[in-house]
């Protein structure tokens, strides 16, 4: 699926998005909020997850380029959340909002932009909510879902099942939004 905004190109990913996509995992400074950085092999693998996912689901994370020049800045997308996270969330989310971008794309709201596209595309499809979640201390991330105008849900905290007691990015926080055309 192709999602068009101001500055993205929202889209499926291509065999050209691999080394890039590689790159930016692999920055220890994009990774700070993550336990480590992912080798090649693994980017390799979440892509080929991804593309099969979007084609069982019908959506998952993809790539997201800049419509001015095509160089890819990174990942934007919504998912089905992984049944381990799931199962650690008190409310047990259903579909989650991500993204990773490249550090020399950042501070010029192409997440939020990316993102806002994608939640529109979610109520498009009736989905009735959509979560974000990660680690309590990467505050650019919260920054995200506020601006697209997800709220923090303090019940949902959680312990990242897969970060060992102890570390300090084990404690994870919880952002929701509701489709708004179901309110009221
Ligand atoms: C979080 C992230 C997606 C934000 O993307 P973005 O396109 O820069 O988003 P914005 O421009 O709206 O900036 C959001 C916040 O990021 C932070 N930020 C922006 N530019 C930054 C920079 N150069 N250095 C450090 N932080 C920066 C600020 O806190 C900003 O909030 P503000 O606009 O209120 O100042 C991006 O920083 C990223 O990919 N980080 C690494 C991966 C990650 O942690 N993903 C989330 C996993 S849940």
């Amino acid at each position: 699926m192709k999602i068009v905004t101001e500055r993205l190109i929202l889209r499926p990913w291509e065999d050209r998005d691999r080394a890039p996509m590689a790159r930016i995992h692999g920055d220890p400074h994009v990774r700070r909020f993550y336990p480590r950085v992912l080798t090649p092999q693994e980017v390799n693998a979440d892509i080929d997850l991804a593309i099969e996912r979007a084609r069982t689901n019908g959506f998952h994370f993809q790539a997201a380029e800049l419509k001015e020049d095509g160089r890819l800045i990174g990942l934007i997308g919504t998912g089905f959340a992984p049944d381990v996270i799931r199962a650690a969330i008190l409310s047990n989310p259903e579909v989650e909002i991500g993204w990773v971008i490249g550090k020399e794309f950042w501070g010029r709201g192409l997440a939020p932009e990316g993102a806002r596209a994608w939640l529109d595309y979610a109520w498009s499809i009736g989905l009735p909510e959509v979560v974000a979640f990660t680690a309590r201390l990467n505050l650019p991330s919260q920054r995200v879902m506020q601006k697209i105008g997800m709220t923090y849900d303090p019940d949902d905290d959680y312990r990242h099942p897969r970060i060992p007691e102890g570390h300090p990015l084990r404690p994870h926080v919880v952002y929701r939004i509701r489709n708004p055309s179901l309110r009221g």
